[in-house]
């Protein structure tokens, strides 16, 4: 392989940032160009950075210099995306959620194997040290047998978040509220950590926004290991409190908070993680760049080394396939059992 690989990026709004200052930190890779469906948008960015401004995403994938795209596009164009960048040769990030239903997931896993090119869906909490902590706890079987697990995200965003944007809030390009949008994070987290889920029920609803998708949900799980669970989600508590999970084995449970361990009913101290003092809870932009640059750096480190990166399409589906088991839990008013 050549030297650096060179990095295009489509949709040039908010979180590209993120996968720029990433691209631009990773001594392997080299932001290329920049796309966006607003060609002004294409310009100011590609003058910012100084790199190529392509007039559409069908010339970035035409262009042969590229060899990773990264989907920052509202999420129900992630889908379509990222199978254009697939069948154009590229390896793709895509920003979460990887798709909005469990067929274009299905999509993406079989032509990301057809093809033999990486795809990673962008999860950075994986990436920060007190995830690490737990799972190494978990590992070594320091918690016993798992019995409940909690996610509490009671998040606040405001009516211009909304309002302002054309995308978010809609069944079409958001997919989902705060579990698909904003939930995400922490299901693919608990996933991660505690194995498949088996079924579902849920109530999903819109009691403050108004918007098509729910913007307060609760959900009960039941894991494969037998453990059962509960999530919390909202985008409407005012003023918004930081995630908090709680994980309870018959020998041992902790509990965090965002990136920070608040209780560590394990053996041995309690492990020293970096804290982070960012929280999204209130404010979108709250997210700080480390997990990302992290993540994309394992994925150039991937490519580079012909392995799969930590998170593959196959992991990036199970989040997806879970909260779209939750919507349908809520319309039918039954629980809904889950193949991830
Ligand atoms: N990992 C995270 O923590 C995180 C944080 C924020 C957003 N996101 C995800 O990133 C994605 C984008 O979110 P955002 O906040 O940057 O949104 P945004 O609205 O700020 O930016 C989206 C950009 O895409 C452009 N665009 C729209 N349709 C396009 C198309 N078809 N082709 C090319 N460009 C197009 C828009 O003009 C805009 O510049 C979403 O899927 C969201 O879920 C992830």
């Amino acid at each position: 392989m050549r030297g650096k690989l060179r990095f295009g990026i489509l949709g040039c709004g908010m979180v590209s940032v993120y996968h720029i200052n990433a691209v631009l930190s990773n001594p392997d890779a080299e932001l290329y160009g920049v796309c966006d469906s607003s060609f002004e948008n294409t310009l100011k960015t590609a003058a910012v950075y100084g790199v190529k401004a392509y007039n559409n995403y069908k010339e970035m994938l035409d262009d042969e210099l590229i060899d990773v795209v990264c989907v920052c596009t509202p999420s129900g164009f992630h889908a379509q995306n990222t199978l254009s960048a697939l069948n154009a040769g590229k390896h793709v990030i895509i920003e979460k959620p990887m798709a909005l239903n469990v067929e274009d997931a299905d999509a993406i896993v079989s032509l990301s194997e057809k093809t033999g090119k990486i795809v990673s869906v962008i999860s950075q909490l994986r990436f920060t040290d007190c995830y690490a902590a737990i799972n190494s706890a978990l590992q070594r079987g320091d918690f016993g047998k798992i019995i409940l697990a909690d996610i509490s995200m009671k998040y606040h965003r405001s009516k211009e978040y909304y309002s302002g944007s054309s995308w978010r809030g809609t069944w079409k390009l958001d997919g989902g509220g705060a579990l698909m949008n904003q939930g995400i994070h922490s299901i693919d987290l608990i996933i991660s950590l505690l194995g498949n889920v088996n079924r579902t029920f849920a109530f999903c609803r819109t009691l403050s926004h108004k918007i098509e998708v729910e913007d307060t949900a609760t959900a009960v799980l039941e894991f494969e290991s037998g453990a059962v669970g509960s999530i919390q989600a909202s985008t409407a508590c005012f003023p918004g409190y930081s995630r908090r999970f709680e994980i309870c084995g018959d020998k041992g449970s902790v509990v965090f908070s965002d990136e920070n361990i608040i209780s560590w009913d394990l053996p041995g101290e309690m492990p020293q993680v970096s804290h982070s003092y960012c929280s999204s809870s209130s404010d979108p932009r709250a997210i700080g760049n480390e997990n990302h640059i992290k993540q994309i750096n394992d994925i150039v480190a991937a490519i580079k080394e012909d392995r799969p990166p930590l998170i593959d399409a196959i992991q990036g589906r199970k989040p997806v396939s879970l909260i779209c088991a939750m919507y349908q839990s809520s319309v039918t008013g039954k629980p809904v059992d889950i193949k991830m």
